[in-house]
């Protein structure tokens, strides 16, 4: 780690990621005295517009997306005086010259780049940084999502920025890295004594990850067709998720030890085939039904037209190591859902021996669920057995909880948006909750073998009303083993 960058540089300034999320987190950072002085923020998009222009773009969305009482005019005001807007087109060596000429003077203080653009334009983009002479040693470049849509064009998109930044100087952003309740799992795992023993093959019976949401396409066609969840939300977010239940204990919280561990297990994961794709795998799109009392319409009307794009999917993954051989992974994410809910579910095996009559039989005795709901609430949840009170001869088991809502336990404290946690650790220079190059080159071989699958077995996603948790196929994947989805 060195000093914090003191300029950020945004490239996509006026898309949406931009106005919902980055500007407001680095509001929130500097009315938290958490930038540099003298902080410099250049936004950078297509359009022509004066530095004012872009200042009241960037208030009017402080004012839309941020809670209305973290809003100050003051605080508001400093921040538009940090903000700067710069024109530039992929290609157009005078607008790069014309950014290097803002920042003029401060690049030996550290630049972070932020590209929030489509994929296509991150090599160009940073090749018009270094004709403009802006990579230095001190430079880092961050970078959103997709990165590829295969191992093969991810190798392309990471090749284009590495041969102009070392790996150590790239950045590559999953919002859900920068969510506290992501984070909070390393401190589950290894800042308590209880549950690292038991988190094995030994003891643990199966886990699920659920990442489930009620929004449909959200007028994102153009990018949603034809990527579809497995690349959408697998991928990325539900493989780091998985990656970090999964790996093995880091020596250090340090950007190696951590992504060291974290790919280890990726590349852990058994490669589906054609045949497993079939019984492992669930495809769903969703059609019309109603999300929350409200009547929706389903993809392909929203679409205009039919299309093989995946909404859904449910997987039954393996991660063939020591530690986790024949405990299945069951993952389900999808949109049109219940619920918004993301959650962990860790289920224990039973109790060696019962002593509550022959297997428990009887007296309820029920195998430990831990439960780790990462939004919308935020708690830790341990379903544990008790005895039920009272007289009757054979002892009566109930399943009690242990419930920590984080929540509450941090009442006083405010939610921080993802890309705060973000925006703080790139410009500091700490790459821990970023994703190395090795990873999503593991995620993407992981997900290349599902994808195979589907071609070669011909599978098309299985239609399920919008309202619903997938197709019911995807309860079949888990029921056939004797289990089920936590809803
Ligand atoms: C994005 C996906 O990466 O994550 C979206 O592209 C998805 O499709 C979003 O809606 C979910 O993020 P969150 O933070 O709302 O769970």
């Amino acid at each position: 780690m060195t000093d914090p960058s003191a300029t950020f540089l945004l490239f996509g300034a006026t898309g949406d990621l931009a106005r919902r999320m980055i500007f407001p987190s680095l509001y929130n950072l500097l009315s938290d005295g958490l930038l540099p002085a003298d902080f410099l923020i250049i936004g950078s998009a297509r359009s022509e517009m004066s530095d004012e222009a872009f200042r009241a773009e960037i208030d009017a969305a402080l004012k839309q997306f941020l809670p209305a009482d973290r809003y100050d005019a003051d605080i508001a005001a400093s921040f538009g005086a940090m903000i700067q807007y710069q024109s530039v087109e992929a290609g157009n060596a005078d607008q790069f010259a014309a950014l290097a000429e803002r920042i003029d003077g401060r690049l030996e203080r550290g630049l972070s780049v932020y590209l929030s653009t489509p994929p296509s334009l991150f090599a160009p983009t940073a090749q018009g940084l270094a004709d403009a002479g802006l990579i230095v040693p001190t430079t880092r470049i961050a970078m959103e999502k997709p990165i590829g849509k295969d191992l093969a064009s991810s190798r392309v998109v990471n090749d284009g920025i590495g041969h102009l930044f070392g790996e150590d100087q790239i950045f590559r952003v999953d919002h859900y890295l920068g969510k506290e309740t992501v984070q909070n799992l390393l401190a589950l795992r290894f800042g308590n004594v209880m549950f690292e023993p038991l988190w094995n093959a030994s003891a643990i019976d199966h886990v699920q990850i659920t990442v489930g949401e009620t929004v449909g396409l959200e007028g994102r066609v153009s990018y949603y067709d034809g990527v579809g969840a497995l690349r959408d939300m697998v991928q990325n977010h539900m493989l780091q998720i998985l990656s970090i239940i999964a790996m093995e204990p880091p020596a250090r919280m340090d950007p190696t030890s951590v992504r060291d561990e974290k790919v280890k297990a990726l590349r852990s994961l058994r490669p589906m085939t054609d045949e497993t794709v079939k019984t492992h795998s669930v495809r769903g799109q969703y059609t019309p039904g109603a999300v929350s009392g409200q009547i929706v319409t389903g993809y392909a009307d929203e679409l205009g037209q039919p299309s093989d794009t995946e909404t859904f999917v449910a997987l039954k993954a393996y991660i063939d190591n020591w530690r986790w051989q024949g405990v299945p992974f069951y993952l389900r994410t999808g949109k049109r859902m219940p619920q918004r809910q993301s959650e962990i579910v860790i289920q224990f095996k039973p109790v060696r021996h019962s002593i509550f009559g022959r297997d428990g039989h009887g007296s309820g005795l029920e195998p430990n669920t831990l439960v780790i709901r990462l939004q919308p609430e935020e708690y830790i949840r341990l379903q544990i057995m008790s005895k039920r009170p009272g007289l009757e001869q054979q002892v009566k088991l109930d399943e009690v909880t242990l419930d920590v809502s984080l929540t509450a336990a941090f009442a006083g404290q405010r939610r921080r948006i993802a890309y705060e946690r973000l925006i703080l650790d790139l410009l500091a220079g700490n790459a821990t909750l970023f994703v190395r190059r090795d990873e999503v080159e593991a995620q993407w071989a992981w997900i290349d073998s599902i994808i195979n699958g589907w071609k070669e077995a011909n599978m098309k996603p299985a239609a399920y009303s919008s309202g619903n948790w997938g197709p019911s196929s995807a309860i079949a994947l888990i029921e056939r083993d004797g289990a089920s989805w936590h809803d």
